[in-house]
Formats: C-alpha cells, sequence, structure tokens
C-alpha cells in the first residue's frame, strides 16, 4: 500500500471550476488524489488543509524544546512541540507528498512556510554532522519518498528559462528543505494566468489536468 499525504495551502475554500472564486491549486490537489484512488482505492490518503488550519508559527519555546536532547526535555518542550511531532508522523508515513500551493509575493503562503518550519526539526528530520564535509544528514532518506507540487500563480514564466524564472521563490522555497531531510524528487505542474481569465487560463487548467493525470500514472507505473 502506498501513503499520500495531501497538503491544501490556498486561503481559498472550495475548488476552481466548481466552486464561485475556488482555489486553483486545490482543483490540482483534487485531481492528483482522485486519479491516484481512481485507480489504486486500497491506497491511503492523509489529509492537511493547512490553509484553512495553518500550524503554528516557531516560538522561542519552539526552538528550546528542539535544541534540546528528547531525553532532557521537560513536559512543557513535549506539550511546545506535539504539533510539530504530529506533522512529521504523517510525512514519515506518506510515501507520496502532495502539495497545494498557491503563489503569494513570488512564494509560499505564510500557513506552508510553518508547516515546513514545523518539519524540519534537528534530531528528528535531519542532523548536524561536523565532521562530514557536509555536516547535513537526511534523516527521512531511509525510503524513497516523491513530492508532487500544484501551484497557481496569477502571472506567468516562473519555469525554467521563463521571462521571470528568477523570481520564482516558491520551488526553490519547498524544494530546498525537503532535499535536506532526503526527499530530493520534485515533480511540479502549474496553473498560470489566473488574474487573467480567459483563453490563456483557460488553456493552462486544461493542460495542467492532462499534465496531472499524466504524472499520476506515471508515478503508479514508477
Ligand atoms: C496575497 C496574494 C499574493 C499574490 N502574489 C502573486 C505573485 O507574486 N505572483 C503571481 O503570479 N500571482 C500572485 N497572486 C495570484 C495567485 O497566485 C493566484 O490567484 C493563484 O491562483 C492563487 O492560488 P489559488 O487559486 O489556489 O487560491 C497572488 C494572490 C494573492 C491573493
Amino acid at each position: 500500500m502506498t501513503t499520500l499525504l495531501h497538503i491544501d495551502a490556498s486561503a481559498r475554500p472550495g475548488l476552481s471550476g466548481t466552486h464561485a472564486h475556488g482555489s486553483h491549486s486545490r482543483r490540482l490537489g483534487h485531481r492528483f488524489v482522485t486519479t491516484w484512488r481512481a485507480a489504486r482505492p486500497q491506497d491511503e490518503v492523509i489529509y492537511r488543509d493547512i490553509g484553512a488550519t495553518p500550524p503554528g508559527h516557531v516560538t522561542g519555546e519552539w526552538i528550546a524544546s528542539g535544541y534540546t536532547p528528547p531525553a532532557e526535555r521537560e513536559p512543557w518542550m513535549h506539550a511546545v512541540l506535539a504539533e510539530s511531532d504530529a506533522l512529521i508522523a504523517e510525512l514519515r508515513r506518506a510515501d507520496v507528498l502532495v502539495i497545494g500551493v498557491p503563489m503569494y509575493n513570488f512564494g509560499m503562503p505564510a500557513p506552508l512556510k510553518s508547516w515546513i518550519d514545523n518539519i524540519v526539526r534537528i534530531g528528528a528530520t535531519f542532523d548536524f554532522d561536523r565532521s562530514r564535509e557536509n555536516p547535513y544528514v537526511p534523516l527521512l532518506a531511509e525510503r524513497h519518498r516523491r513530492t508532487v507540487l500544484l501551484s497557481s500563480c496569477g502571472s506567468s514564466g516562473y519555469g525554467p528559462g521563463g521571462f521571470q524564472a528568477q523570481m520564482d521563490l516558491l520551488t526553490p522555497g519547498i524544494a530546498s528543505p525537503l532535499a535536506l531531510l532526503g526527499l530530493t524528487e520534485v515533480h511540479s505542474v502549474a496553473i498560470e494566468h489566473a488574474e487573467d481569465p480567459g483563453d490563456l487560463l483557460d488553456r493552462s487548467i486544461a493542460e495542467a489536468l492532462d499534465r496531472v493525470d499524466a504524472l499520476v500514472g506515471e508515478l503508479q507505473a514508477s
């Protein structure tokens, strides 16, 4: 059995094409998971709507707790880290991480940054070993996990070779911390022109949905 961890990060509820003012990135995530389950109904899907319920921010107490060795933690430290523990446990269970994410101001929405800040934790998902040339040790590399980034943006040209590719802080902002943990395989599908309803947006949605369907087939076959 394969386990999918499906995360939605849009502040907008509902799906574009179905609900008024619905989210394009939620639509792609919904399409990915329903297409996956149609072929593999036995697989498990863990769902987190962090757009609706954002994880807590990292605080001074969080940092003090996270950097205290587990055996030395006081009860309040375990309480502070409880949400991080739960989010990390979900990620550990997952074989495929599916993230539906809008572009906000060239990067990711704050709730997704909070999720990343909660799952990137020393001693839990990565370690630091000064004796190595690269001191970072990924702790989620014990088996291969794949990441699927399903994004939406109002403009266009953020992809490799695009006219504003250097402005894309979304993809590297997510891919870099995941690579630190050992999740190095990232597949991206984006809807562009979301702020310009018309032919360009319609075509972009149709192409993105086709790419999602194809990607599900590729991942299930490999
Ligand atoms: C707060 C905010 C910031 C945005 N910043 C950008 C941006 O930097 N670049 C861009 O192309 N579109 C930007 N957009 C447009 C969104 O990326 C676009 O509407 C996208 O479809 C939102 O995702 P969703 O449909 O899943 O909610 C922004 C939208 C909002 C609400």
